[in-house]
This record gives structure tokens, C-alpha cells and sequence, in this order.
């Protein structure tokens, strides 16, 4: 399904554009599918080092995000999605510059297996990135938000932060967590992309990829 989903998404990757690229293992089927149609574009951005080393693999040259004035498209996987295509990301770590390049990127195309839709996000804990020195104080922030904050263990991200995994919310305002959580000092992102959603959600299911639009 998560194959499915990254397979169709390549008809929303213009000729001669530079794709970003999302992490994990869906973004993952999609740069297989980017390599059989390189020719096509001018080359990616990438979401993490762990994509930049993949396409880079496969032949497709990386551009640096500053050197491009330009990115119609963003695909990228979610760990959980709603009809109105708000997600919680980040189950890989790679939510700062997730957002970072979706927050440039025209078009977000969000693809993902059946699983991962939900009516209500919160279920799967959300990723908060946090500079190692303000660990403790955002963690007591997190509680008094209603969330019970878990340091994620023995993981960096690419930018040398820590992970704190908020479980038990239950986000019926994603928007408005999302603001509230970026209010925190010593928060770098979340993993709530709903004021920055997804355009298109291709979801790969039982029946065929299914599409959600905006
Ligand atoms: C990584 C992400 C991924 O998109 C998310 O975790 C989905 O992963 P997968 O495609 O492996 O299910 O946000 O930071």
C-alpha cells in the first residue's frame, strides 16, 4: 500500500522541477521511484541526511534548499493523517526539516498506507524536537499541556537535538497545538503539520490508492 501510494505519486512531479523529498520508509518507495524517472527532473531536496545519501545513491543530484527559488512539489509519508489533511510526523526524527521544506515547497503530497488515516490525531505519541539544554523544562511544559512527554532514547537528529514523544493527546485543534507547542522555549518544531497541511493525500489501500484533496 505505502508502494502503491509513492508509485502515484509521481504524476504531481512536474518535468524539469526540483522535488523535496520526505523521510521514512514511504518516501522511501517513492525515491525508487524518482530514480527510474531522473532524467525528468533537475534534481531534489532532501528532508534528512538519510534521504540525501539514498538519492544521492541512485544518481540524483541534491540541491541545497537556500539554492532554490523553487519547489512546486513535496512529497512526503505521515504517521498519522486526517480527512482534512493534518498530520503528526516525525516518527523518524526528521520533523524540523520536514516542515522546513514543506513550509517552502507549493504543493505538499502527502503518501501513506490505509493505517495511518485517523478522525482524530494523538494516538500515535508526537514527536517534539527540543535543544538538549531545555530537555527537563519543555517536558514539564508538555505535562502541563496534558501530554506525558518520552525522551526518546539514543537518538540524535540531524541538527543535534533531542526527541521528547508526547503520548496520551488527544488533538481535536491541531492548529492551535501546533502554535501553542512552538511557543515554548527551547521547542525547535513539532511534529504537527496542520497549519502547513497536506494538499493531495494519496492513500494507498486494499482497494487502490485513494486521493483526498484540499
Ligand atoms: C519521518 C516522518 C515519516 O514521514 C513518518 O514517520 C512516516 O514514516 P513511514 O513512511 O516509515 O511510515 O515523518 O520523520
Amino acid at each position: 500500500m505505502k508502494k502503491a501510494a509513492a508509485a502515484a505519486a509521481i504524476r504531481h512531479v512536474p518535468d524539469g522541477c526540483v522535488v523535496g523529498v520526505g523521510s521514512g520508509s514511504t518516501s522511501n518507495f517513492f525515491i525508487a521511484e524518482l530514480g527510474a524517472i531522473q532524467h525528468r527532473i533537475r534534481g531534489a531536496v532532501a528532508s534528512s541526511e538519510a534521504t540525501a545519501r539514498r538519492l544521492k545513491n541512485l544518481g540524483i543530484a541534491v540541491l541545497d534548499l537556500n539554492s532554490v527559488e523553487e519547489l512546486p512539489v513535496y512529497v512526503d509519508g505521515a504517521d498519522e493523517v486526517t480527512r482534512q489533511l493534518a498530520m503528526i510526523k516525525g516518527g523518524g526524527g526528521a520533523l524540523t526539516r520536514e516542515k522546513i521544506v514543506a513550509a517552502v515547497a507549493r504543493r505538499f503530497v502527502c503518501i501513506a498506507d490505509q493505517f495511518k488515516l485517523v478522525d482524530v490525531l494523538g494516538k500515535f505519541p508526537l514527536p517534539v524536537e527540543v535543544v538538549p539544554m531545555a530537555r527537563a523544562y519543555v517536558s514539564r511544559e508538555l505535562v502541563r499541556l496534558g501530554g506525558s512527554p518520552e525522551m526518546r532514547k539514543d537518538f540524535t537528529t540531524d541538527n543535534g537535538n533531542v526527541i521528547l514523544d508526547v503520548h496520551k493527546l488527544s488533538i481535536r485543534a491541531p492548529a492551535e497545538l501546533e502554535g501553542a507547542l512552538n511557543q515554548i522555549v527551547g521547542v525547535v518544531t513539532n511534529g504537527l503539520f496542520a497549519r502547513r497541511a497536506a494538499d493531495v493525500l494519496l492513500l494507498g489501500t486494499e482497494r487502490g490508492v485513494q486521493t483526498f484533496e484540499r
